[in-house]
């Protein structure tokens, strides 16, 4: 789903947050793992406060492992705690319990000490449309009990989600907002399904895709659409538009007249990427994104 955010859902939705971040100990910050950087809120730092964070590369089962490997260094290089994992299958996911108790570590053994017995810590999951928030709270409640797809706007009674004992977590996410205002960070959470496809032009969203797959990934569109004597960077619009048209051509997306249906094809390879059939890969390096908050 996608939000269009106005000045009055952010101070809305950070509202949210700062209310529901009086009840817990532990912000669980989910990114893609694909686009780390684009899929951040710049003002997570600010909206989190001093509440101790762990940041979670979500949909790592389909981001490129060797990337995974050098955000999280990126993460750690910046101060922060980082775990990638995949909620929809679970993996990575039990650790969470143990990741928090590191985090909190010197609160509880200040606890300890007064011989007083730690309460389950309590965390809070905010993000972004479509980073996977309901998905990693009903797998964590090993039921479906977030509907994917809220909103923010909508209350309803807040519960807790027992895991394990040692962890809990609010069963209403914080829902952030993208930022997008710079035209390469709107492509990247387009392709990844962030953002509705038609707040951008879809092909313009296949060519930037393909920009990627050539320079970073440059066996994958022979494998997957046959396609022969690629190019080995796509320097301008232009040869990225005839490598779609090879795709669409391939792929039988003709119009009448003999013509590509750039439309149709880029559909086909945006679908293909989402669904992980182009292989796991990521869209943005660390080195690339300069300064994060
Ligand atoms: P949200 O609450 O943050 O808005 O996200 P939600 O859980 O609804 O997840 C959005 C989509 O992402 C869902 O796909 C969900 O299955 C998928 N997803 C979440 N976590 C993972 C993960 O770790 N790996 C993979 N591969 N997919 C994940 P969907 O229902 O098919 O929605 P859509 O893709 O049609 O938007």
């Amino acid at each position: 789903m996608t939000i269009q955010w106005f000045p009055g859902h952010m101070t809305r939705a950070r509202r949210q947050i700062e209310e529901k971040l009086k009840l817990i100990d532990v912000v669980f910050e989910l990114l893609d793992a694909r686009i780390p950087a684009s899929s951040r809120n710049p003002m997570v730092d600010e909206i989190t406060g001093s509440k101790p964070r762990l940041v979670l590369l979500n949909k790592a089962d389909l981001a490129d492992p060797e990337q995974t490997a050098e955000w999280s260094r990126y993460f750690r290089d910046k101060g922060l705690a980082v775990h990638a994992i995949d909620a929809n299958a679970g993996s990575g996911v039990k650790e969470l319990a143990g990741k928090s108790k590191e985090l909190l570590k010197e609160k509880i053994d200040r606890q300890l000490a007064k011989g007083m017995k730690p309460r389950p810590i309590r965390a809070l999951i905010v993000g972004i449309p479509n980073v996977g928030k309901s998905t990693l709270i009903n797998r964590l409640a090993g039921r479906n009990i977030a509907q994917t797809g809220d909103r923010p706007g909508v209350t309803k009674g807040q519960q807790w989600i027992r895991f394990g004992g040692e962890l809990e977590l609010l069963d209403t996410p914080g829902i952030l907002w993208p930022k997008f205002d710079d035209p390469i960070v709107g492509f990247r959470l387009a392709a990844t399904g962030a953002i509705k496809e038609d707040v951008l032009h879809l092909d313009e969203v296949a060519c930037f895709v393909l920009k990627v797959l050539v320079e970073e990934y440059g066996t994958v569109l022979g494998e997957r659409y046959g396609l022969t004597e690629l190019p080995s960077e796509l320097p301008d619009m232009q040869t990225a538009v005839e490598v779609l048209e090879s795709i669409g051509k391939r792929r039988g997306c003709i119009v009448s007249g003999g013509h590509v249906d750039y439309e149709k094809a880029a559909t086909v390879l945006l679908r293909d990427l989402r669904s992980g059939k182009l292989g796991r890969m990521t869209l943005e390096r660390p080195d690339a994104t300069g300064e994060l908050a």
